[in-house]
């Protein structure tokens, strides 16, 4: 694998969605993670716009690009083992964008200082908006969990901890929505356009 960015200090903007689909092409991700990637983007800045313009006050550009890059190390932790989030973390913050790589980090886990989930930040909306695509598509939290039960779950342990998250998760989404008119499964309504396409508008979520 060849790294073409020279190490940097901090960056002092989010890389635009080509920058990050240029970073993403030079660590060798893979066609499948990057359309993954870029439905869970399309769902953070899509549900970012709704919770933006419910007065909350998001930076769309960093939650944009932390989507994008969230799974940057999810190939390499495949091959080699390894937790592919603090892998990632750590390759995002050595090309000096470090808020981006703490939106990386806690992408599977959001840790415990978010428990009570009173501010919808950047982290937690990139951490729903990956529990709600199931590869490209976009599924309700159950399906999801009901997926990852299927693929993880192969111990108690494990089974055990997908459902900590699984409750975790609809708690977060329980916080997330009582902020808007919508109902979570209105995110579904993305399923009818490609995973790059990027609205600009909103206004698809609110037609039946
Ligand atoms: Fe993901």
């Amino acid at each position: 694998m060849s790294h073409y960015f020279p190490p940097v200090s901090l960056q002092r903007s989010s890389p635009d969605r080509e920058t990050c689909l240029e970073i993403l092409c030079r660590y060798d991700v893979p066609s499948h993670i990057v359309a993954h990637s870029q439905r869970v983007a399309q769902v953070t800045v899509t549900l970012g716009g709704l919770l933006a313009r419910s007065g909350l006050c998001l930076d769309l550009a960093l939650a944009e690009a932390g989507a994008l890059l969230h799974d940057i190390a999810k190939m390499i932790s495949i091959e080699r083992g390894g937790d592919h989030a603090a892998e990632g973390a750590e390759i995002v913050s050595s090309l000096g964008f470090p808020e981006i790589g703490e939106i990386v980090r806690r992408h599977v886990h959001l840790g415990r200082e978010d428990d009570d989930f009173s501010r919808i930040t950047e982290v937690v909306l990139v951490n729903y908006a990956d529990k709600r695509v199931r590869h490209t598509e976009v599924v309700d939290l159950e399906d999801r969990f009901d997926d990852l039960v299927d693929r993880y779950g192969i111990t108690a342990e494990k089974r055990r901890r997908i459902q900590l998250l699984r409750a975790q998760a609809l708690r977060q989404e329980a916080h997330i929505f009582q902020r808007l008119r919508q109902d979570p499964s209105c995110l579904n309504r993305l399923n009818r356009f490609e995973p790059h396409i990027f609205l600009e508008e909103d206004t698809c979520l609110l037609q039946p």
